[in-house]
Order: C-alpha cells, then sequence, then structure tokens
C-alpha cells in the first residue's frame, strides 16, 4: 500500500510549468505545495474562516483548493475553472472521493468568469496567477461580475505581475505571463465600485498580491 501511494506521488523532475500534469500545467511543480501553503495562509491571515463562502477563480488542480475544502465548512468552496481534467486529477491525487463527499465542493467548468450560475454570494474571492495570464477585458469581466455576486465584506485577493508595460491584447496568454501597471489595475478595479489595496506580502513567483473590497 505504501509502495503504490509513494509511486502515485512520484513526480517526473523533467516535467516544467505549463506540460500537460496537473502539477506543472498550473505553475512550476517544485513549488506546488509551497503555493498551496501561501494561498491558505493569506487568506486566513486576512480573515477567511471555515464558515466563509470562497470562489476560487481559476482554481485549476486544486492547489489551494486541496487546503481550503478541508478547512472550510461543507458546500463552502466554489471552484471555477475551464480546464475540467485539472480539477478531476486535483480530486483524484490531492483529496479523494470521501472528502469530496464530506465537504461538497461546487465546480464550474467555463472560461466565461460567469459566478452567478452558482446562484450564491460569496465572503471571499481568490485569484491566484489569473491576471498574470489574463486579458485586460477578461479583467473587467471578472470584476464586473464579482459585483453582483459578493457579500457586504467581500475580500478579493488577487495576483498580478507588476511592470511597465499594460498587456494589450484580447487573448489569455499561458503559460507565458503577461504585466499591468497597479494604477492600470487600480482603475479597473473602482469602475465596479471596489477599492484596491497592494500588499506588503511574499509570492515565491515575485507577484504582487492585491486586496480588493467593496467601496464604502
Ligand atoms: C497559473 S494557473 C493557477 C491555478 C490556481 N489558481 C493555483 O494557483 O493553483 C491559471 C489557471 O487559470 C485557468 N484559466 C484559464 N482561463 C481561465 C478563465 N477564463 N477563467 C478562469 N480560469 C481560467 C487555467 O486553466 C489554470 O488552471
Amino acid at each position: 500500500m505504501f509502495d503504490l501511494f509513494q509511486k502515485k506521488q512520484k513526480l517526473d523532475p523533467n516535467l516544467k510549468a505549463g506540460d500537460r500534469h496537473y502539477r506543472a500545467f498550473i505553475g512550476p511543480p517544485d513549488k506546488y505545495d509551497l503555493v498551496s501553503a501561501m494561498q491558505f495562509n493569506l487568506l486566513t491571515k486576512y480573515g477567511l474562516r471555515e464558515k466563509h463562502k470562497l470562489l476560487d477563480i481559476g482554481c485549476g488542480s486544486l492547489r489551494g483548493g486541496r487546503l481550503f475544502i478541508i478547512y472550510l465548512l461543507e458546500n463552502k468552496y466554489y471552484g471555477v475553472e475551464p480546464e475540467k481534467w485539472l480539477v478531476d486529477d486535483g480530486i483524484y491525487h490531492e483529496l479523494g472521493n470521501q472528502i469530496i463527499k464530506r465537504k461538497k465542493p461546487k465546480f464550474l467548468y467555463t472560461e466565461s468568469f460567469d459566478f452567478a450560475a452558482f446562484n450564491t454570494h460569496f465572503d471571499f474571492a481568490l485569484a491566484q496567477s489569473i491576471f498574470t495570464h489574463a486579458s485586460a477585458s477578461q479583467i473587467h469581466t471578472c470584476l464586473e461580475n464579482l459585483s453582483y455576486v459578493s457579500n457586504d465584506n467581500f475580500k478579493f485577493l488577487a495576483s498580478f505581475i507588476e511592470g511597465d508595460e499594460n498587456y494589450e491584447g484580447d487573448e489569455w496568454v499561458y503559460p507565458r505571463c503577461v504585466t499591468y501597471q497597479f494604477e492600470y489595475l487600480n482603475d479597473i478595479v473602482n469602475t465596479y465600485g471596489f477599492v484596491c489595496h497592494k500588499l506588503d506580502e511574499h509570492h515565491p513567483n515575485n507577484h504582487t498580491w492585491l486586496l480588493i473590497e467593496k467601496k464604502v
């Protein structure tokens, strides 16, 4: 049994970010554990408790989700992801069906940021390494749709790569990353009734974290 488990967990050392493996497609495979822990630590630091409803935008292979699903109460974790195979592999390799049955996370397989399809409102949202690949029009859609499904004390943590250039294309870029200026994202955020703070938080891939809240 132990040997079998070890075999399943063994990772090809040649895998690199973007390769079609659940631990590689979403980022550097050797940092999978670290980026899991960072997401969990950050959200709990900014107030996530087990009673809250969390929307994990672009949840991938549940790198963060594997910790959030266990921590949150039943029916509180919602993941959005266009690549269903990533969620399936994350469940198979990291969580198992017993946990899914017990915690009842919900998933939506879409690239249209159609959060209203969950038919609920959220206390927290997370976009870890989503604005690092998204076009400005996708970021607009994401924030507009969040404005319809967020509770009053809503907190949204989003990472991006700060640069001198703002990505001007219309397409999702992957696995390459795009950059934005803070002021540019701040203007988008403000358009949908939110305010934005740049956080002084370490990120293992040198992203910058934003805390986005409702304007009061
Ligand atoms: C760099 S990975 C990050 C995954 C996850 N947030 C994490 O940190 O573990 C980016 C993820 O966004 C997903 N994605 C691509 N287009 C998307 C869209 N339009 N809406 C939501 N997620 C998208 C990708 O399939 C991928 O799983």
